[in-house]
């Protein structure tokens, strides 16, 4: 089972778009595939047709319950989530005051049944105690950034935040791969700043990037992911090359299957 998280502090900067879509992408190949939806804004949860979530995802977090009873099915074959609710607008305040707040969302996947090749974990837009969470308990961190210049100023601090937890938290926390996401080709400020991405964190840059394509922005309104609201989009294509990619890493040392 490998876990990813996607985090970046920065708001709309494409992380639901990625693990919603690239977790579709990567059940679509066979992959058993859970989505952790830990946003309280619950966009996830709503994109793959959860409309209210419950306490369930709270419960786990907060009374240290597994995650099965927050876990639901979605139209997507091999495709699961644990779903948010605005419930978990409270979770970050019962957190603060809890004892091994930061440990919560690990204690609870270990108590599930666990049955997924990959979990990816949507976190919100924010450094707080729910993205702790998410730190302390991924193997490896997927960092979309909108390709926009000033979208590379806060990842200075996303790293600082990265070498913390790996200290405190979890040493086998890692970058595994960053994407530049919504870019687009017919100017030249996108590619600029993939360019600027790629000299900067080499090897963590996917090759591939994720076009500005209107059917993604779209297809969260009709409940389902790119790849099943419109197969033969650039989308669609964009998100089926990044699960090839991160699938490959799979064969790379210090993987696990
Ligand atoms: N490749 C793309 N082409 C066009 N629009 C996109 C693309 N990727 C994301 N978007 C749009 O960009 C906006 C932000 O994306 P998204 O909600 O995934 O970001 P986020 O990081 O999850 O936001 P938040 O920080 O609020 O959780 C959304 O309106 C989404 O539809
Ligand atoms: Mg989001």
């Amino acid at each position: 089972m490998r876990t990813l998280a996607t985090v970046n502090h920065k708001g709309g900067s494409c992380k639901t778009t990625t693990a919603v879509n690239l977790a579709a992408a990567l059940a679509e190949t066979g992959r058993a595939t859970l989505v952790v939806d830990l946003d309280p804004q619950a966009s996830a949860s709503r994109w793959l047709g959860i409309a209210d979530g419950g306490r369930a995802l709270l419960d786990a977090l907060v009374q240290g319950r597994g995650l099965d009873r927050a876990i639901r099915s979605t139209a997507v074959p091999g495709l699961e989530v644990a779903a948010a609710s605005p419930w978990m607008v409270t979770a970050e305040q019962h957190l603060a005051a809890a004892p091994q707040s930061d440990l919560r969302l690990q204690a609870a996947l270990r108590a599930s049944t666990l049955r997924w090749d990959y979990v990816i974990v949507d976190c919100p837009p924010a450094l707080g105690q729910l993205t702790a969470n998410a730190l302390a308990m991924a193997d490896e961190l997927l960092v979309p950034v909108e390709a926009h210049f000033m979208a590379l100023e806060g990842l200075a601090q996303l790293e600082l935040a990265v070498a913390s937890a790996r200290k405190r938290l979890n040493p086998k926390l890692r970058i595994g791969s960053i994407v530049g996401c919504r870019v687009d080709s017919r100017t030249r400020h996108g590619p600029e700043v993939v360019e600027a991405l790629r000299a900067r964190f080499g090897d963590l840059v996917r090759q591939t990037v994720i076009r500005e394509n209107v059917r993604l922005a779209e297809c969260p309104s009709f409940k389902e992911p790119i790849t099943r609201y419109d197969p033969r989009s650039t989308g669609a294509a964009d998100y089926r090359a990044l699960a090839r990619e991160v699938i490959e890493q799979e064969h790379s040392d210090g993987y696990a299957a």
